[in-house]
């Protein structure tokens, strides 16, 4: 297995590209699914999270390819419905092809995803919303068993908590089912409001894209012919290199970037005295003359976003005053605060709660990713640690980060990916 080795105090400079948005990536190949003809889908990140994703349509019996950051998918002419748990296991948004398998083919086998570090992430809503629908589902040996012989017929769907794969599988369900499907407390995250706009640009008619209430009209089956598709740039890979800026105090610039997806995170830094230039397609983060302590309260989109966090927690520890980071989204998502104490830390865990005192002398360790965010945590309070962190099992990071070693080379870091 390889490993990051980050040697400590770095100031950073440059610029770096930031690549397609894997949470927008990932439904976007599920819908494929749906779509008659074969399609591309450009600035596609080269991250594990999509590789699994087009073996998982490649078992279903999809044709892909996938050359520098574009794919070519045809998915016409699927026969298998069975996502099996080998690959599902892989990654838990394989429970997006749920949703269009089941409109498509009137029944399908889809894994359970199985368990998570961040949290038990349960498929309840998904479940519930599709049974909504007219489906029976059935859970056995381990897997999801829906059916819908006669097809999804269009319901009124109240999601009793926002979820963003949960509304991108029922609009990707809506989507070929029978009749109107309306979503009341729709997630809103900018990746949900691709898929819709994709699908609505492609002869499916959605209303209150960006809302929390969707409308869909479903085309009782018929399958959709899709033009070429770009991915969204990646909010949060984006966040992050923020956050590296941010941590070693340097001015770099991020190119490929929507800010309008960022206003969470720049605001975030901005009061903690961070400056920025914004143009169209890129960000500049310039340092703070003092970084001062955040409040930090984790929400659905607009709020501020479950997946930078662990960032923010990095960074709350450099900063001159005291922080409090309130997960409010998922159960266990502090897997990182062991790892950060063990470097130095000074960390207070209550319930979804964490008290960060500013000014930690870090020093370099041995530590652990346990998950993708986590991972990148451990990264940026490694670029200012005394001495040399060697961070393992960063399998976790390639899953959502484009070679981030390579990225934070060219910013200047002294950072090596090393085998065990
Ligand atoms: C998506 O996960 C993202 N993944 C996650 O990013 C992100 O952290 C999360 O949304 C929240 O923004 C992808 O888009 C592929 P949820 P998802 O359903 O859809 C509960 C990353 O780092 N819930 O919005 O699985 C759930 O337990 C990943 O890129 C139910 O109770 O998250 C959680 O507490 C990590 N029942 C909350 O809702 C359900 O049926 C939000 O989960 C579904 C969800």
């Amino acid at each position: 297995m390889d490993y990051l080795e980050i040697e400590g105090d770095n100031t950073l400079s440059g610029a770096i590209k930031i690549d397609g948005a894997k949470n927008a990536a990932l439904p976007l190949l599920a819908s494929t699914i749906l779509f008659k003809n074969e399609v591309t889908i450009d600035n596609l990140p080269r991250v594990n999270d999509v590789f699994t994703m087009l073996k998982l349509l490649e078992n279903l019996g999809a044709t892909t390819s996938f050359e520098e950051n574009s794919a070519k998918i045809n998915a016409s002419s699927i026969t298998n419905t069975t996502a099996i748990y080998d690959i599902v296991r892989k990654m838990r948004a394989s429970i997006l092809v749920l949703g269009p398998l089941l409109a498509r083919f009137g029944e399908c086998k889809v894994s359970l995803p199985g368990g998570c570090a961040i949290g038990q992430r349960p498929i309840d809503l998904h479940l519930k919303a599709l049974e909504m629908m007219g489906a029976d589902i059935v859970i056995e040996q381990g897997y999801v068993r829906a059916s819908a012989p006669q097809g999804l017929q269009g319901a009124t769907i109240v999601f009793d908590k926002i979820t963003v794969t949960g509304t991108e599988n029922i609009v990707m369900a809506a989507a070929l089912a029978h009749g109107e499907t309306k979503i009341i407390n729709a997630a809103k995250e900018p990746e949900v409001v691709q898929l819709c706009e994709v699908l609505n640009e492609n002869g499916i008619k959605i209303e209150g894209i960006g809302s929390d209430e969707l409308i869909i009209q479903g085309t009782a089956g018929a399958l959709i012919d899709v033009k070429q598709i770009r991915v969204i740039p990646d909010r949060i890979e984006a966040g992050t290199y923020l956050c590296a800026g941010a941590i070693t105090n340097s001015k770099i610039t991020l190119e490929n970037v929507n800010h309008t997806h960022l206003f969470a995170i720049i605001l975030k830094l901005q009061e903690m005295g961070f400056d920025f230039d914004l143009k169209e397609n890129s960000i500049t983060i310039k340092p703070a003359s003092k970084i001062k302590g955040a409040k930090i309260t984790t929400s659905e989109y607009p709020g501020f976003p479950t997946d930078m966090q662990a960032q923010f927690m990095a960074l709350a520890l450099v900063a001159d005053g005291a922080s409090s980071i309130d997960e409010k989204l998922f159960e266990n998502r502090f897997m990182h605060v062991s790892e950060l104490i063990r470097m130095g830390a000074n960390i207070i865990l209550s319930n979804h709660t964490a008290m960060v005192e500013g000014k930690n002398q870090l020093n370099g360790a041995d530590v652990m990713a346990t998950d993708l965010r986590a991972s990148s945590a451990l990264v940026l309070a490694a670029l200012v640690a005394n001495g040399t962190t060697k961070v393992h099992r960063i399998y976790h990071l390639d899953r959502g980060y484009v070679e981030l070693e390579k990225k934070l080379q060219q910013l200047g870091a002294k950072i090596k990916r090393l085998k065990e």
